[in-house]
Order: structure tokens, then C-alpha cells, then sequence
């Protein structure tokens, strides 16, 4: 099959710096919300890049639970590959792309650990077996069979009859942005392009980009 043939004509609607909200945040909560109501599969499934100690970038798919205060908020492993590439380096980048909206936003920012309470209280509200697993999955962690999984979070369940406290290990971030991208697909390639940019006053200066 020839990948390079494959190609789609986007031309859903338009995006100009006039119709976006003053605050970005806002205006991600509109699309967010779009996203939702439109049925795009997995609406906030959010790629989340990391930088490691010598410069080197990674992303993984994570589910964006919460927006406060202007923030992004996702919960893991803090011993995983990305906690640990976030402890030595807290500026992240999250993308979110709805193929069915023929959208994309693309946020940088600085993150950090949600309190203890807040993902203490986000723990609590996940099914018990989803608790049990974060106690027992040493998250991008090699391990020699998946029976080694299966056989931890067994025992594991014997343990706990329904009250599971969240393990240190795991808990919530938040992402702090600093720029904001909107993006939506055009005719012909001339897409429109909405970036945010936070100034040192705390004000968002707004830019159109070119496609
Ligand atoms: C749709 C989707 C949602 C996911 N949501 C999460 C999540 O919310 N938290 C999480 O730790 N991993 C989530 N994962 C798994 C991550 O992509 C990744 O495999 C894991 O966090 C380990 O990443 P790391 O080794 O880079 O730290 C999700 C994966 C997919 C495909």
C-alpha cells in the first residue's frame, strides 16, 4: 500500500483569532467539550512528551481527568519513565488531536505533583481493580512474564477487602501552561492556527501562525 497516496481534505469549519476566548483555558474547555458531545473516541486521551536527563524526548498517550485553575491535571506512576524524566526536568508538552473535529491542540508548560489529598481523592474514585493494579504495576518497570503481574495483583486483592489506600508511587499532575496552540484543519493545507503565548505580566498575547 502506498501511505504516501493517503491523504483527506479537511474543511469541517474555521478558526480565527476574533471567535477564540481571551483565555486559552477557556477556549480548551469549549473544544474539550465539542470533543465530547461529537463523540470523538477518547476526547481527552492527551500525548504527553517528557525530556530525559541527557535531552532525550519521549511521549506516551495519558487520560486528562480534570482542568483547575488554568491547569491539566493526569494521574501515573511517579516511578514510571515519564515520573522519573519529570523529576529532573518539569517542562512537558500535552497533545491532544481529534481526528473527528479535524483538531489539534498542542500545550507546553511546567508541571508538578498534585497535593497528596487531591490524588488521595481521584484514587479513591477509580474501580477497585484499577486500584489494586497501581499498587502492584511497577510501571515501565521490565518484568519477566505478565504472570508475574496476574499473580501480584491476585494477592494483592486478598489484601484489601474494599478500602485500598493509594500507594506513594502514584499520584496526579499538573500541567501549568505557558503556550497554547489551537489548530484547525483548512482546504488546500492553509489551515488556521491559534497560538496563546503567556507573557510575564500573566496576560496570553494571541498570534496567528501560518500553516
Ligand atoms: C488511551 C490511553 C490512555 C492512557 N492513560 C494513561 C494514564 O492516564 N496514566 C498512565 O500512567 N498511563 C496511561 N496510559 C499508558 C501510557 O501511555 C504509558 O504506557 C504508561 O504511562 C507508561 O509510560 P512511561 O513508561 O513513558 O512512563 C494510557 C495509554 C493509552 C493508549
Amino acid at each position: 500500500m502506498d501511505i504516501s497516496q493517503i491523504r483527506r481534505e479537511y474543511s469541517k469549519t474555521k478558526l480565527t483569532k476574533k471567535s477564540v476566548r481571551e483565555d486559552p483555558v477557556e477556549q480548551f474547555d469549549i473544544w474539550l467539550d465539542e470533543a465530547i458531545k461529537s463523540e470523538c473516541k477518547e476526547p481527552t486521551a492527551m500525548v504527553v512528551s517528557t525530556v530525559s536527563k541527557d535531552n532525550k524526548p519521549s511521549s506516551r498517550t495519558v487520560l486528562l481527568k480534570g482542568i483547575d485553575n488554568g491547569e491539566f491535571i493526569f494521574y501515573t506512576n511517579y516511578q514510571s519513565r515519564k515520573g522519573q524524566q519529570i523529576e529532573h526536568n518539569p517542562n512537558v508538552a500535552a497533545l491532544f488531536y481529534w481526528a473527528e473535529l479535524e483538531r489539534q491542540v498542542c500545550i507546553e508548560g511546567t508541571v508538578r505533583k498534585t497535593s497528596p489529598e487531591e490524588s488521595d481523592a481521584y484514587f479513591q474514585t477509580r474501580p477497585w481493580k484499577s486500584r489494586i493494579g497501581a499498587i502492584i504495576s511497577p510501571q515501565s518497570q521490565p518484568i519477566e512474564s505478565r504472570n508475574v503481574i496476574v499473580k501480584a495483583f491476585i494477592l494483592e486483592m486478598t489484601k484489601h477487602a474494599k478500602s485500598v489506600p493509594r500507594p506513594d508511587h502514584w499520584g496526579g499532575y499538573r500541567i501549568r501552561p505557558n503556550r497554547i496552540e489551537f489548530w484547525q484543519g483548512r482546504p488546500n493545507r492553509l489551515h488556521d492556527r491559534v497560538l496563546f503565548e503567556l507573557m510575564e505580566d500573566g496576560s496570553w498575547q494571541i498570534h496567528r501562525l501560518a500553516p
